[in-house]
């Protein structure tokens, strides 16, 4: 009703020189009124410019002599015509001490031990100028009442003078706030208008954890240092050949910047490209042309395998001893998001290398991992990488779509993989990679991996969720 008298009054008038003076004309609450000024020269429909203003304010002292008179007239009179002595006159009037001082100045009383009168009459002006002032009426009496300093106090308010703005209707416009599924099927996305982002609204304040600084620098090292290998650690030397499919941009993330890698060792990439090009270690290769800027284009890795790659070839550079390598990280595919397939997820990397193991090894390893942590169900199925053979997809069973669940990948890394990095031709190696999301959905009974991690994660089931699970070894 405000709004609609505000917009009227500025279509007829053009203008509100005073937006107080407006409220009060037609019985409104400025309050009031401000917000919608505020809320309509945002829609930009009024220009609203700021007006201070002083506006004087009784305190409950100035208040009160506004009902007993000033002090000095309630002095004043509390002396009968023939005089009276002073202490009786301190017990007479409370305000004693101040009202004295200016009946004397303005010449009313003497005062000695004995107080008289010197005037007849008085005015008493500084009630009146209270009173003026308790009406609202500044006028000139401020000045004069400054000298009262404790009576009153001064309050600077902001009233509003308004003009039409440039989007000046008398009805505003509904803005949308959210582009639905219903606009873009019917299409009328296109005639709607939308409403802006307001970046400065506050929020509500999130209740839950928060991330530690610590933690937040830690993850931006290891961001920085780790994720990003080039294609030559996450797929060349995995013997993965330059054509494979998960090398498209389809299927892994590029790195723009830096865009390629500039330092690889030199007589192993050598030796990784014509294992590619033309096999040897028993194998036959590829039979393709190898590229150099193939392999050094950077991408976020796209499993943890590129880590045990490195590690492997590093081992391979001293004289042999057995290994156990374990890595927990982050890996990235661009892959279509759904209930169980992210983006971005974890893979624990696994790799036993030594003389004579055996699928049998690395079976029994996945088997006691998984107990460990209280899957028993597992199942195993043959498949197929480019740098294990044999391999083996990992499955589980999930209680809560009841069925088996890809949990990890597996195999024994390939000869053609091993012996260009320079590691003894009888030394093996059991490899595993696993997703960190999977097992814990069947462990905690989470049935859409969004809910677990990424942007739409669910913080009341991280809540909600026990802070250990009994029970398992
Ligand atoms: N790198 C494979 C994957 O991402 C997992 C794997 C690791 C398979 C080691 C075999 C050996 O699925």
């Amino acid at each position: 009703m405000a709004e609609r008298a505000i917009l009227e009054h500025l279509d007829l008038k053009g203008d509100i020189p005073d937006s107080s003076e407006f409220a009060s004309t037609l019985g409104f609450d400025h309050n009031e009124i401000v917000n919608i000024i505020k809320s309509l020269h945002g829609f930009r429909l009024v220009d609203a410019v700021e007006i201070k203003k002083d506006k004087y304010v009784l305190t409950d002292e100035g208040e009160s002599y506004t009902v007993l008179g000033s002090p000095e007239v309630q002095v004043f009179l509390a002396v009968p015509p023939e005089g009276i002595s002073t202490d009786e006159l301190k017990k007479k009037v409370s305000c004693y001490k101040i009202g004295s001082m200016y009946a004397r100045t303005n010449g009313w009383l003497d005062l000695g031990k004995q107080v008289t009168r010197k005037a007849q009459h008085v005015e008493d002006h500084v009630k009146d100028l209270l009173l003026q002032l308790k009406d609202g009426k500044v006028c000139n009496c401020v000045s004069h009442i400054v000298i009262y300093i404790d009576y009153c106090i001064c309050l600077t308010w902001t009233v509003y003078s308004l003009k039409k703005g440039p989007e000046f209707a008398l009805e505003r416009r509904r803005l949308v706030t959210d582009l639905t599924r219903e606009h873009l099927q019917s299409g009328d996305w296109e005639k709607q208008e939308f409403k802006g982002y307001n970046f400065n609204a506050k929020n509500l304040t999130l209740e839950g954890g928060h991330l530690h600084p610590l933690l937040k620098a830690r993850w931006k090292c290891i961001l920085n240092n780790s994720v990003s290998p080039c294609s030559f650690w996450n797929f060349d030397a995995l013997f993965q050949p330059q054509q494979h499919p998960a090398r498209d941009s389809h299927d892994t993330f590029f790195l723009r910047d830096p865009a390629s890698t500039k330092s690889l060792p030199e007589d192993y990439v050598e030796r990784v490209k014509r294992v590619h090009e033309s096999g040897g270690y028993g194998s036959k290769g590829y039979g393709y042309d190898w590229k150099r800027e193939e392999a050094d284009k950077n991408v976020l890795r796209t499993h943890t395998t590129a880590v045990s790659a490195r590690m492997l070839y590093k081992l391979a550079q001293q004289p042999f001893s057995p290994r156990r390598y374990f890595s927990i990280d982050r890996v990235f595919r661009n892959e279509a998001v759904d209930r169980t397939h992210l983006a971005e997820f974890h893979q624990i990397e696994g790799v036993v290398c030594d003389r004579g193991l055996t699928l049998g090894d690395l079976m029994g390893v996945l088997h006691d991992f998984f107990m460990r942590l209280g899957m028993s169900k597992l199942r195993f199925k043959p498949t197929y990488n480019p740098y294990t053979e044999p391999s083996m997809e990992i499955y589980s069973y999930h209680e809560g779509f009841k069925k088996w669940v890809e949990v990890g990948n597996s195999g024994m890394f390939r000869p053609e993989m091993l012996l260009p990095m320079g590691l003894p031709e009888d030394v093996t190696a059991i490899a595993w990679g696993l997703s960190l999301e999977r097992p814990t959905m069947i462990l905690y009974g989470i049935d859409n991996i969004r809910d677990l991690f990424g942007p739409k994660v669910d913080l009341g089931l991280i809540k909600r969720n026990p802070i250990c699970r009994l029970g398992i070894q």
